[in-house]
């Protein structure tokens, strides 16, 4: 899809991954509308006619203004970045289950919300793009972050599942998995730390500049997969089909060696 002049709404854009997208779709001619939670920065990103509204996602009221303003400026949503979302560093078996729960509001139903705002549109007008942000954790559970990766298999699921029911009105839906990101995700976790074995995985990272580069150039190709950063990401991946057994025992004994930190 073509993204000059389209219209591009993306979530979680204050800093990080979002941030990255507003410029490299500013740069190739979009027009935006942007939101996250903290009104300052998300001001910093912001520039010219974007419509910038700041507010919490995960609650309804603001999803509603969020598409109301910008249809109200812009007359239609042609692509929707799901992008906002935290992590949880707990155990799957003893994780607190207000804190999942509250991780699968922002990382899962806040994308479901949005989606069921702007698909009809899009499906109406016969063209536009929804691309959900997941992880490559999203693909293969990481012991460490077992409901984080849970919230993104359900993305996952849920993107597979609109491609089918969207793509044949001409809506392109598009799944992301970036790897590892140089930003402050790790940061913004709602519980537990980062264990040290898988911090000294950021000399894999690859840059949000890079992985907003190849989300643009997913959207403009149509594709229906992107994974950020492609070779390293996408050996892992196969290694997880190829050799599930093995990549369980190997993660087991990372998250083994975790536990004794
Ligand atoms: N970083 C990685 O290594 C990595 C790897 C794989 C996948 N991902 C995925 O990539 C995406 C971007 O991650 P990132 O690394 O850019 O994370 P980040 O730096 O922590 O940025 C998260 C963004 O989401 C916003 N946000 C958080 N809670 C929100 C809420 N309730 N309502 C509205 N906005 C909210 C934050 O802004 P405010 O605080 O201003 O609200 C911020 O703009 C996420 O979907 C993440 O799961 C990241």
């Amino acid at each position: 899809m073509r993204i000059k002049d389209s219209v591009v709404l993306i979530t979680g854009a204050s800093e990080g991954l979002g941030a990255a997208c507003a410029h490299e779709f500013r740069r190739r001619g979009a027009r935006l509308v942007l939101t996250a939670r903290n009104a300052e920065n998300l001001e910093r990103v912001g520039a010219g006619e974007d419509c910038v509204i700041a507010g919490d996602i995960t609650v309804d009221r603001h999803r509603e203004q969020l598409i109301a303003a910008g249809l109200g400026r812009f007359g239609r949503i042609d692509i929707l970045i799901n992008n906002a979302a935290h992590g949880l560093y707990a155990p799957g078996s003893s994780s607190p289950p207000e804190l999942v729960r509250a991780m699968f509001e922002l990382n899962y139903m806040a994308a479901v919300d949005l989606t069921a705002r702007v698909a009809p549109g899009m499906r109406e007008r016969g063209t536009g793009a929804i691309v959900n942000i997941s992880s490559i954790a999203g693909r293969m559970t990481l012991p460490w972050f077992t409901h984080y990766s849970a919230s993104k298999a359900a993305l996952e699921a849920f993107t597979r599942g609109l491609r089918m029911e969207l793509g044949p009105h001409g809506v392109h839906v598009m799944s992301v998995a970036p790897g590892y990101l140089k930003t402050n995700f790790q940061d913004h976790v709602s519980g537990g730390t980062p264990p040290a074995s898988i911090r000294g995985g950021r000399r894999f990272a690859t840059t949000a500049e890079r992985c907003a580069g190849d989300i643009a150039r997913g959207v403009e190709a149509g594709k229906r997969s992107v994974v950020s950063p492609g070779v390293a990401g996408w050996a892992l991946l196969a290694m997880n089909r190829a050799l599930p057994g093995l990549t369980e025992a190997i993660l087991a004994r990372l998250n083994g060696k975790l536990d004794k930190q």
